[in-house]
């Protein structure tokens, strides 16, 4: 899309948007599930230091790829391998346009900001002995700088993913020597963080270790789709998620003795995971099993024991004696490693996107056991969740509140921060600018956080939207758009244009939450039922089979009052 197509998009042409949404929405199959009592809008605040941020992350959004001496990661070489594939080479050019993004995140009133250090872009070989770019870290210096000038905390992730392609290279990555205590990656990642911490920590109050390490475990070296692409599915995830741990605990220890005194910051490890509710009564171990072995997996060493969940063990103890083996593929940890790793999380970074239905699928023998297999759960969706455009991202907002009350519970009542949520969208023309179905999805989440919190005392202490900007999404690259603002990746300059969420999130951080009376909230109220794509007749009990039709009237007072949102915005 060009500049002045999508300038007129934020002005004249936003009727002719209103008319696509409508079109839209007549498609949007008609959404059953409303629970009265469970997907009630909760009115009412988050606690006055409440944290409202947005999130993205180096190789998503930086571009300049090879600038100076930044070293390739092994995203840049996955990117690079066939010339039809997105790249990250510029991305949203973020490297030169970071002034324009923060600006953005001041429009919208944000005071925090979370995103990640480019771990080459600092050491270009992932080794400090081996040189320091020195334009990396002016370049994280002039951005952290930046948002302090204009009121915004940055919460920093060391690890989103892009490891210096040279430590895969040398050490096999996160897959190096993982039963030995001499492991090279867990010092290397030491090191890293230790440099970030001298140079910046004096600005940087927080810190997230590892972004998502299910994900690098599991789709890095486990399927094997995502960078590096290791594929050994049966046992590949559990070394790599084994010296992933060792490695946060070695940076929260470095951070521990060398510097909290003097910089009094926090350091937590942001882990993912789908909500699994059970699909029948007779399901619900099965969940638990799923979100143990998912969240568990990492949560359970660091925020309980320094050791795998119970059922973890005793579930690949089961599947070695099956499999005719002398040792579990899952690692074990020394008795002072497990010390090591106990209560390595000052805070708990969540990101959560969606739910599944699981289903028990206990104990078929599996001929070429992987992780998925290993859980014994099968899962699925049930046909009313609407979905979003990325093929795994179902609409479940009451998800997210019993992942919370979940974590509340099983370690010990933790401070959580919510480090991502959010919703994409296909990249189409013309582009999707008034994103209802976005600002559905943030209004029913946070609404859903907010009942975690003061209704199930959850102690969050912060939530993220993801992303600030439509970015490269790994291996769908820009096909798929995350976003509150709208980014031109066939224009060379980049320029970022607001969507119509990015005002409803302005007015939400405005508000904190949902207060009783405010005039953002009676806008809520009237969207609500549209949102849960439902009505008020249907919820009450009178179904006239009139769901579509009411949902058009919503529609038809929510337009409005969009655009004058947009007008006072
Ligand atoms: C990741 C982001 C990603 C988002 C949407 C999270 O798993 O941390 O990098 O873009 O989900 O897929």
């Amino acid at each position: 899309m060009s500049a002045t197509a999508s300038d007129s998009i934020m002005e004249t042409g936003t009727f002719v948007n209103c008319f696509l949404l409508v079109i839209s929405l007549v498609i949007i199959p008609v959404n059953g599930g409303y629970d009265k009592e469970r997907d009630a809008l909760l009115k009412g605040t988050f606690p006055q230091d409440f944290i409202w941020s947005s999130a993205t992350a180096a190789y998503q959004i930086e571009g300049a790829w090879n600038v100076s001496d930044k070293g390739p990661s092994v995203w840049d070489t996955l990117a690079h391998q066939d010339n039809n594939r997105d790249t990250g080479d510029v991305a949203c050019d973020s490297y030169h346009k970071y002034p324009a993004d923060i600006q953005l995140m001041k429009q919208m009133g944000l005071k925090y900001y979370r995103f990640s250090i480019s771990w080459p872009r600092i050491f270009p070989t992932g080794e400090q002995q081996d040189g320091v770019n020195q334009d990396g870290v002016r370049y994280y210096n002039a951005l952290i700088n930046e948002l302090i000038a204009n009121d915004i905390q940055p919460m920093v992730t060391l690890f989103h993913w892009d490891l210096p392609q040279v430590l895969q290279d040398r050490y096999g990555g996160f897959l190096n020597n993982h039963t030995t205590n001499t492991t090279v990656i867990h010092d290397l990642f030491g090191d890293y963080a230790r440099f970030c911490y001298q140079n910046f920590g004096d600005r940087v109050k927080y810190w997230i270790t590892f972004n998502e390490p299910w994900i690098t475990s599991w789709l890095g070296y486990g399927v094997g789709n995502f960078a590096p692409q290791h594929n050994e599915p049966a046992e590949g995830q559990y070394k790599a998620a084994h010296n992933i741990i060792l490695s946060h605990a070695k940076a929260y220890h470095i951070y521990d003795d060398e510097f909290r005194a003097a910089q009094n910051g926090q350091v937590g490890i942001t882990l993912n995971c789908d909500w699994g509710t059970p699909k029948t009564p007779a399901d619900a171990d099965a969940a638990i099993r799923y979100v143990q072995f998912f969240l568990g997996w990492f949560a359970h060493p660091i925020y309980k024991n320094g050791d795998y969940p119970e059922v973890m063990k005793t579930t690949m103890a089961r599947k070695a004696q099956e499999e005719g083996r002398t040792t579990s593929r899952l690692p074990e940890f020394t008795p002072e490693q497990k010390l090591s790793i106990s209560g390595t999380g000052d805070f708990f970074g969540l990101n959560h996107y969606t739910t599944v239905e699981v289903t028990d699928a206990c104990c078929t023998p599996i001929e070429n056991p992987n992780y998925d297999t290993d859980k014994d759960v099968g899962t699925g969706h049930a046909p009313d969740w609407p979905r979003a455009a990325s093929s795994w991202l179902y609409v479940v907002p009451w998800g997210i509140r019993n992942l919370l009350g979940f974590i509340k519970e099983e370690y010990g009542d933790p401070e959580i921060y919510v480090t991502e949520n959010g919703r994409s969208d296909h990249d189409q023309d013309p582009a999707i600018m008034m994103d209802m179905e976005r600002i559905c999805y943030y209004m029913m989440y946070t609404n859903e956080v907010m009942k975690a919190s003061n209704m199930d005392n959850v102690k969050v202490k912060a939530y993220t939207a993801w992303s600030l900007l439509d970015n490269f999404e790994w291996l769908s690259g820009y096909s798929e758009r995350f976003g509150l603002h709208y980014v031109d990746f066939n224009d060379p300059t980049r320029t970022r244009y607001p969507k119509a969420s990015s005002v409803f999130f302005k007015q939400l951080v405005r508000n904190n939450g949902y207060p009783e009376g405010s005039e953002f909230t009676k806008y809520v109220e009237n969207m609500w039922y549209f949102c849960h794509n439902t009505t008020e007749a249907e919820v009450n009990g009178y179904t006239g089979g009139a769901s579509q039709i009411s949902s058009l009237f919503s529609l038809f007072l929510a337009i409005p009052m969009m655009i004058a949102y947009s007008l006072i915005a």
